[in-house]
């Protein structure tokens, strides 16, 4: 099944994305995730596998069974850093009934129809999307529940942070209301394989 060709979401996959920018963006994503390590429980690991995402529009495909709960491994796909994290059963409790957020039920395309639910993800635990912005550009960061970083609120259950501008995600990707960034997280298009690999790319399997 391929992507719907509708879904068009505020971060083209590769279009716009020169060397230059393209190296930027995957460099403050590695700085935010060393910066959101500082605030949250969640490590980032390594870039992988860069390699097999030279050719643009390949499809990257990864073992998702080592990434810790809490943890977001960064994957290079079209010159874009996607992340893959594996979301605790705490995160996951912190989407239901969220509150404040300007497309709860993600009715802007920005993630293909599989990833249409409260999670935006076919598997419940793990969370793909691109980690840049849709306001300008900028990489989030991680800031868990009970942080006491003033950039959010008291009532923070955890999620991300822009810090360009201060725009705020859930760990589903969704932005809250009144931000500059003015929808959710791209979620690319992706798809488990028989034997359990994730290969971000390429559409799939509908949502558990
Ligand atoms: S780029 Fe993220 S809030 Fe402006």
């Amino acid at each position: 099944m391929s992507m719907d060709p509708s879904l068009s979401p505020s971060v083209p996959h590769d279009a716009g994305l020169d060397p230059e920018r393209r190296t930027w963006l995957l460099a403050t994503t590695a700085m935010g995730a060393a910066a959101a390590t500082a605030v949250a429980v969640p490590l980032v690991s390594s870039f992988a596998p860069s390699e097999r995402a030279k050719a643009l529009g390949a499809s990257v495909t990864i073992d998702p069974s080592g990434i810790a709960p809490g943890e977001v491994r960064v994957v290079e796909w079209r010159g874009q850093p996607v992340w893959v994290m594996r979301r605790t059963p705490e995160m996951l409790a912190s989407l239901d009934g969220m509150q404040d957020l300007a497309d709860p039920d993600s009715k802007l395309r920005q993630q293909p129809p599989y990833a249409t639910n409260t999670r935006r993800s076919i598997r419940p635990e793990l969370l793909v999307t691109v980690g840049i912005c849709t306001h300008l550009g900028c990489s989030p960061v991680t800031i868990a529940q009970g942080s006491q970083n003033p950039s959010v609120p008291a009532d923070w259950k955890g999620g991300f942070f822009c810090p360009c501008h201060g725009s705020t995600f859930d760990f589903a990707g969704r932005v809250f209301r009144n931000k500059p960034a003015p929808t959710n997280l791209v979620v690319p298009p992706h798809r488990y394989l028989a034997d359990g690999t994730l290969q971000i790319g390429e559409d799939g399997e509908e949502a558990a």
